[in-house]
C-alpha cells in the first residue's frame, strides 16, 4: 500500500466505533443515456422515505448532475465544494422532505479532476448526518465509464434501467456483462415500454444472451417495468415527482413494486459499526478497490 493509501486507511480507523445502521447502497445505472435513471431514482427515493426509511439520494452522475432540477430545489453548494474543502458534507446536503436527503452533484468538468484520493479523503474526514441513512440511492452516469464502475462495484445492489429500443438493449447487455465481473446478480428495470408483455420479452432476450455469454453463475432479476406515460414527462417538466403528485397513478404503482423489492432487503439490514454506515461506508468500499 502506498503512503497516501496508508494515510487514508488511518483516517478511516479514526472514526468512532459507535453502533450505527448499515446503509444499503442501491446504484441505478444504464448502458445508454436518457432512459429514465434520474427520474426513477428520485421517485424511488421519495417513495422509500414515505415508507419510513431514512433515504439519501446521491447525484453521482459526475459532471452531468441534475437531480436538483428534477426535484425542483436549488443547491447553492454541492459535492464539488466538499471535495475542494469549501464546505462539509452536511452543509451541502439538502433536506427534500422528512427522511429524504439529496447530496447534490456538480454539472461541470471540474469535479472529474477530483474523483481520486482527494474526493474520498474530503468526504471521509468528518462524521455526517448521512451516517444514519437506511438506504442511499445512487444515480450514476450512463455507460461503463471508470467513475460509474467504482460506484457500481461499491454498491450492494445494482439496478440497470433499459428501454426497448435495439441500441439501448445492446448497451444494457454490455452494462450487465461488465457488472457480472464483480457482482453475482443485477436487477433489470424496463422503462418506457408499451405493455408488460414487451417488458417481459426484452427481459427474456437479455437473459438469453447473458446465459450464453456469461460463464460465471449470474442472475438477472426482473425488477419491474414502467410504461411511457404523460404523467412522468409532465412531472419532469414541472420539476415535481409523480409519486408525490399522483400517488395512485400507474407510474407510481410501478415504482411502488420496485420499492417493495428494495424494502424487503432493507428490512434484513443489521446494526454495524459507524465505519460501515452512510457515505463513509460507501467511500470505504470505494477505497478498498485501490
Ligand atoms: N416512463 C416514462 N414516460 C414518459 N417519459 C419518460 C419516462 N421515463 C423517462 N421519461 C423522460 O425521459 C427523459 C430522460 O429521463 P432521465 O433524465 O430520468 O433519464 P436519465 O437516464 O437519467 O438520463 P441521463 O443518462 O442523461 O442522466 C425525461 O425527460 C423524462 O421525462
Ligand atoms: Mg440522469
Amino acid at each position: 500500500m502506498n503512503n497516501q493509501a496508508t494515510k487514508l486507511k488511518e483516517l478511516m480507523q479514526e472514526q468512532s466505533p459507535l453502533s450505527a445502521k448499515k446503509t444499503r447502497f442501491v446504484a441505478i445505472t444504464s448502458g445508454k443515456g436518457g432512459v429514465g435513471k434520474s427520474t426513477i431514482s428520485a421517485n424511488i427515493a421519495h417513495m422509500l422515505s414515505k415508507r419510513g426509511f431514512k433515504v439519501g439520494l446521491f447525484d453521482a452522475d459526475l459532471g452531468l448532475a441534475n437531480l436538483d432540477i428534477i426535484l425542483g430545489v436549488s443547491a447553492p453548494k454541492n459535492i464539488l465544494h466538499v471535495v475542494k474543502g469549501e464546505a462539509t458534507l452536511d452543509e451541502v446536503v439538502l433536506q427534500i422532505a422528512p427522511n429524504f436527503y439529496l447530496i447534490p452533484g456538480d454539472s461541470g468538468e471540474e469535479i472529474l479532476r477530483y474523483s481520486d484520493e482527494n474526493f474520498f479523503r474530503s468526504v471521509l474526514s468528518k462524521p455526517s448526518m448521512l451516517d444514519a441513512m437506511d438506504v442511499m440511492i445512487i444515480d450514476t452516469g450512463a455507460g461503463i465509464g471508470e467513475h460509474t464502475q467504482l460506484f457500481l462495484k461499491a454498491a450492494d445492489d445494482v439496478i440497470v434501467v433499459a428501454i426497448p429500443d435495439p441500441a439501448a438493449i445492446t448497451d444494457a447487455y454490455a452494462m450487465i456483462k461488465v457488472n457480472s465481473t464483480y457482482k453475482s446478480e443485477v436487477g433489470l428495470l424496463l422503462n418506457q415500454v408499451k405493455t408488460e408483455k414487451e417488458a417481459q420479452m426484452v427481459y427474456e432476450k437479455i437473459v438469453k444472451v447473458a446465459s450464453k455469454n456469461i460463464s460465471t453463475p449470474f442472475k438477472i432479476n426482473y425488477m419491474g417495468h414502467m410504461r411511457s406515460d404523460e404523467i412522468v414527462s409532465r412531472s419532469i417538466k414541472s420539476r415535481s415527482l409523480f409519486t408525490k403528485d399522483a400517488p395512485t397513478s400507474a407510474p407510481s404503482k410501478a415504482i411502488g413494486e420496485i420499492v417493495q423489492k428494495i424494502a424487503l432487503k432493507l428490512e434484513r439490514n443489521v446494526l454495524v459499526g459507524a465505519k460501515e454506515s452512510g457515505l463513509n461506508g460507501l467511500f470505504k468500499r470505494l477505497f478498498e478497490q485501490f
